[in-house]
């Protein structure tokens, strides 16, 4: 079945869609790696590189994605298949329903570890640590724990459930009305603690003095995969939420607000992160275990350390939160959109699949860590398969079916509907048909030619 908006509800305001869109694109992208991602590439030069590909690569991008969801209202795979029947076209979004499910299954994880810091945090049990190796043995021995990750995985999972379960405005419109502005505020906050904080300008100079000998074309690959993933894009997220949309919304400045707030995310959790590190002599290139371990360590040095932790893990899961609602919501509305499944079936089951297929994941890092193909764990092949080949080549698909399928003419007139005038349009049909898949198959020629 192929319904129209029929029953799929709409956002109820402007600010309630683009605050969802925000929701699904900040989130552990921007909190847990962007900062990792950044030590591990050289700080500064790195985050010019990153803003370069975002505005230039991710922006035209996330505009295509909202004009094919509001000018279809349908999931990404009966989007492709109403303009473009009979083709082949929907595999696109089909591979877009996959990289949902992957995805999350893995996130959910991380989202996961996120919760139970919430409870060591508040009973002392992760904030105790005299170095930042302690904390790293502490988080080691935590994730090493088959029982415990899964509950709190499970846990972190029945939370998204429980909000996809409510519908488009009832439970994600809803959640993210209260929990993107309380974000930035907390994260305001603790900018304000970390740079008063002894030899914290040391971290704000690594972070925003660019030293241009270290941008490397593997650099450049790194921070376009980083903006296709911190973004939500080449799965149809975006499509997804565009499809709730009404007539009348402004696509071009709900993109432009959603970038925004997405890359204002990531830079001030930098401004957390690193004056923070630089103030303890740690090292910035630690690497994934970034907030888990050298964070409490942190913490452990700060005065109300246990309070300060609390209010940055709970931050952290407001954005995990948010991403995985928006990552099931793809899943589901594929199975309500396409095999016409009742929305409360369609999150249930969905919901429980990929959390039994996340469950490998969560003990790749315990018990099950020897259980590798091709020297990658279960978590590994997981995200690699997702971030690495299915969202690029979905961006990058999406890019050449509206720059030449669909055509930008056609989506052009879909986003100047309601005298929206589409002064850009020149510029962002070139970045569409030229820019975005060109730079994409570099992305893929580098990892195959390495
Ligand atoms: N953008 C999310 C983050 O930065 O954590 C991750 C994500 C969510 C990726 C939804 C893709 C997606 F469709």
């Amino acid at each position: 079945m192929t319904s129209k908006n029929n029953g799929r509800g709409l956002w109820a305001s402007r600010m309630g869609f683009i605050l969802a869109a925000s929701g699904s694109a900040i989130g552990l992208g921007n909190v847990w790696k962007f900062p990792y991602i950044t030590g591990q590439n050289g700080g500064g030069a790195f985050v010019l590189v990153y803003l370069a590909c975002i505005f230039v690569i991710g922006m035209p991008i996330m505009l295509s994605e909202f004009t094919l969801g509001r000018k279809t209202q349908l999931n990404p795979v009966g989007a492709f298949k109403q303009l473009a029947p009979g083709s082949l076209w929907n595999l696109v979004g089909f591979m877009g329903v996959l990289a949902g499910f992957l995805i999350l299954s893995f996130y959910g994880v991380v989202g996961g570890w996120t919760l139970a810091y919430i409870v060591k945090s508040i009973t002392g049990s992760s904030v105790h640590f005299s170095s930042p190796k302690e904390a790293g043995e502490f988080f080691g021995a935590f994730i090493a724990n088959p029982g415990e990750i899964t509950l709190y995985h499970f846990l972190f999972m029945s939370l998204c459930v429980g909000v996809v379960i409510k519908g488009v405005h009832g439970g994600i419109e809803k959640a993210c009305d209260i929990l993107m502005p309380t974000l930035l505020l907390i994260l305001f906050l603790l900018m304000l603690r970390a740079l008063t904080l002894d030899g914290a300008m040391e971290g704000v100079a690594f972070y925003l003095k660019p030293d241009f000998s270290k941008i490397t074309p593997e650099v450049i690959l790194i921070a376009l995969g980083q903006a296709f993933f911190s973004l939500s894009l080449g799965m149809g997220a975006m499509l997804t939420y565009g499809s709730y949309l009404p007539e009348d919304e402004n696509l071009i400045s709900a993109t432009f607000y959603v970038v925004l707030f997405d890359t204002m995310i990531a830079l001030l959790v930098g401004m957390v992160i690193f004056p923070a590190v630089f103030a303890m002599g740690m090292e910035p290139a630690e690497g994934p275990s970034l907030v888990f371990s050298v964070l409490p360590a942190v913490f452990s040095e700060m005065p109300m350390g246990n309070a300060v932790s609390v209010v940055f893990f709970i931050l952290l899961l407001i954005a995990a939160l948010t991403s995985g609602i928006s990552l099931l919501e793809v899943v589901v509305a594929y199975f309500i959109d396409e095999k016409g499944w009742p929305r409360k079936k369609a999150v249930l089951a969905m919901g429980a699949i990929i959390f039994v297929i996340g469950v490998p994941s969560g003990l790749s890092f315990g018990i099950w860590s020897d259980v590798k193909l091709f020297g990658m764990t279960f978590f590994d092949h997981a995200d690699n398969i997702a971030s690495n080949y299915l969202l690029p080549l979905g961006g990058m698909m999406t890019a050449i079916f509206v720059g030449y399928i669909w055509g930008t003419d056609s989506a052009q007139s879909e986003i100047e509907r309601h005298k929206t005038r589409f002064h850009w349009v020149k510029v962002w049909a070139f970045l569409i048909r030229y820019v975005t898949p060109i730079a994409v198959a570099l992305v893929f020629l580098a990892k195959f030619f390495k």
